[in-house]
C-alpha cells in the first residue's frame, strides 16, 4: 500500500508559510483570510467614525463627539490584534490602503453633509453588521480549532454590541 506523506502547500517566497501554531493549513488560510476581511471592515468603520467624529453638528455636538471619538479608539484598539493574530498563526495581514479597499464589505461614506441621525444610524447599522461578521469569523474558527482567535472575537463581539446599544440608544431620541 503507497503512504501518503502529507501534502504541503508552497507558497512564495515574500509569504513563508510556519505553521508554528499547529492549525491544519486548511485552517490558517481560511482563519487568516476572515482576519484579512475584518480588519479592511474595521480600518473602513474607523475612518468613517472619525470622519463623523470631525463633521459632527447640532444640539449634541459635544456628547456626539466624544462618543465617537472613543468608538473610534475601541476601533483601532482592535486592528494590531486582528493583524498580529494572523500572523501568530502563521498567516498574511493586509499591506496597503489599496488592500483595504480590497477587502472591505462596509462601505465608505464620502458625502459632503450628513445629519447627525443619519451619521448615528448608519454607524448603527455598520456596527451590526460587523457583528454579523465577527460571528461568521467565530465560526471559522471553531471548525478550524483556533480556540485563541475564537476568544478574542468573543471580547470584540461584546465591545461592538456595547457601540450597537449606545448608539440605538441615542438615535431613538433625535
Ligand atoms: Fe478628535
Amino acid at each position: 500500500m503507497k503512504t501518503m506523506t502529507p501534502s504541503r502547500v508552497t507558497f512564495s517566497t515574500d509569504q513563508p508559510r510556519v505553521a508554528a501554531s499547529g492549525l491544519a493549513d486548511s485552517a490558517v488560510t481560511e482563519i487568516s483570510q476572515e482576519l484579512r476581511q475584518l480588519l479592511a471592515d474595521v480600518f473602513a468603520l474607523y475612518v468613517k467614525t472619525k470622519n463623523f467624529h470631525w463633521h459632527m453638528s447640532g444640539r449634541h455636538f459635544r456628547d456626539y463627539h466624544l462618543l465617537l471619538d472613543e468608538h473610534g479608539d475601541q476601533l483601532f484598539a482592535m486592528t494590531d490584534d486582528i493583524a498580529e493574530r494572523a500572523r501568530k498563526i502563521g498567516g498574511t495581514s493586509l499591506r496597503s490602503i489599496s488592500d483595504i479597499a480590497r477587502n472591505q464589505r462596509l462601505q465608505d461614506n464620502d458625502a459632503e453633509k450628513v445629519s447627525p441621525k443619519d451619521m448615528l444610524t448608519e454607524l448603527h447599522s455598520d456596527n451590526q453588521l460587523l457583528t454579523k461578521y465577527l460571528r461568521h469569523t467565530h465560526e471559522v474558527c471553531d471548525q478550524g480549532n483556533d480556540v485563541a482567535t475564537a476568544s478574542l472575537i468573543e471580547n470584540w463581539i461584546d465591545e461592538t454590541e456595547r457601540r450597537i446599544w449606545f448608539l440605538a440608544e441615542i438615535s431613538q431620541e433625535i
